[in-house]
């Protein structure tokens, strides 16, 4: 009797604790560009950059378009799965929901303002028409952190955010659009734009320190030179200028993350260098299953490249064996790749800390 009631708590016990395991964070609030847009975009009336029409979504479960950048999920449908929660819903489309049926607005089951096109510097969104840049993406969060603790109380809306993930991937627009524009490269050199992409960036975590923010999972920037638009311009090579710079604003952000971390109590977060991971799928994509490194599975043209994806371009038929979507975006392939690492690791692409790490503390 004794014997049965023991085990009887060892079990409850066990499975009460591996439940609690389970739930990996309160919630997971995410701020970027297309890598992980998952809908806001669709929202903005002015915008070109919009991934609403076929092919985009080929893969998804719904085989509709969603305005993901990916023939299905993106990273930031899988790093939400990593956590075992649903995606995070976009800002834009909670607001209009809201309005539409005149009731609050509730953000804490999770909140994405991502924005393709979106970049650290607010004037790369010129390029684009209209995307949200990262400034206004934080606007919006400090908007809806007022709206919770008015809905949740302060002291619990700080236990929730503290126990939340904030993931952010942004910068490649910003380096895009150096390199793209005579403009800016004659205003400063590639070291001084990097430099002030790292602080700028660093504002804007801290504004989401702020406001409660204490997990973040934030990602560099990949081998922008190898993505199929930039290969055009190096004979299908990767382009070297760029993905230097790349690098060296990778270096430069996961340096100033260790200083800012020593400057704020309680913060905690984990880099994921995306470069590396990046690279590595391009050096050895058959250990991944891929087989085409270089061009993209949707557009025309040399490398299916020349022409963007659109809905009159032909696309590739094993879109597994693509790391590539289109001129610049992964396939689902790939981002479920890069949110595995993000999460597990190995520690050659996740420092100091995996996200798992990140979730335990
Ligand atoms: C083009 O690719 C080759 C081979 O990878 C590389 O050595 C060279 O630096 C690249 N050129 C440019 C302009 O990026």
């Amino acid at each position: 009797m004794t014997c049965f009631v023991s085990i009887a708590f060892f079990f409850f016990f066990f499975f009460f604790f591996s439940y609690c395991e389970a739930q990996k964070a309160s919630a997971l609030y995410v701020f970027g560009d297309s890598l992980v847009d998952v809908g806001n975009n669709n929202f903005l009336k002015l915008s070109i950059v919009k991934a609403n029409h076929f092919p985009y979504g080929i893969d998804f479960p719904t085989k509709k378009p969603t305005g993901r950048f990916s023939n299905g999920k993106n990273a930031a449908d899988f790093i939400a799965e990593e956590l075992g929660l649903p995606t995070s819903t976009p800002y834009l489309s909670l607001l209009s929901e809201a309005k539409n049926n005149k009731n609050n607005v509730s953000f804490t089951g999770g909140t994405s303002f991502a924005s393709a096109g979106a970049g650290i510097f607010d004037g790369s969104d010129e390029r684009y028409r209209q995307s949200i840049p990262l400034t206004k993406q934080v606007d919006y969060y400090v908007e809806a952190h007022d709206e919770m603790a008015k809905q949740i109380g302060i002291s619990d809306l700080q236990d929730h955010l503290s126990t939340s993930i904030f993931a952010v991937v942004i910068g490649s627009n910003d380096l895009f659009g150096y390199f793209d524009s005579s403009k800016l490269r004659h205003k400063s050199t590639p070291q001084q734009y990097v430099d002030s992409m790292v602080s700028s960036l660093t504002a804007q975590l801290q504004r989401i320190y702020d406001n409660g923010g204490r997990k973040f999972e934030i990602a560099g920037v990949g081998a922008l030179g190898c993505c199929p638009a930039y290969r055009l311009k190096n004979k299908t090579e990767c382009q070297e200028e760029i993905n230097h710079w790349a690098l060296k604003y990778n270096e430069g952000l996961k340096s100033t993350l260790k200083e800012w971390q020593s400057q704020n109590e309680g913060l905690t977060y984990s880099f994921f260098d995306t470069y590396a991971a990046n690279y590595d799928l391009i050096l050895n994509p058959s250990s991944h299953g891929f087989s085409e490194v270089k061009a993209a599975c949707c557009g025309l043209g040399e490398l299916r490249a020349r022409v963007p994806c659109l809905l009159v371009t032909s696309f590739c038929p094993n879109r597994n064996d693509h790391i590539f979507w289109d001129q610049y975006h992964p396939t689902e392939a790939a981002s479920r790749i890069f949110a595995d690492r993000i999460f597990n690791g190995p520690s050659q692409y996740t420092s100091p800390i995996t996200m798992k790490q990140l979730l335990a503390l």
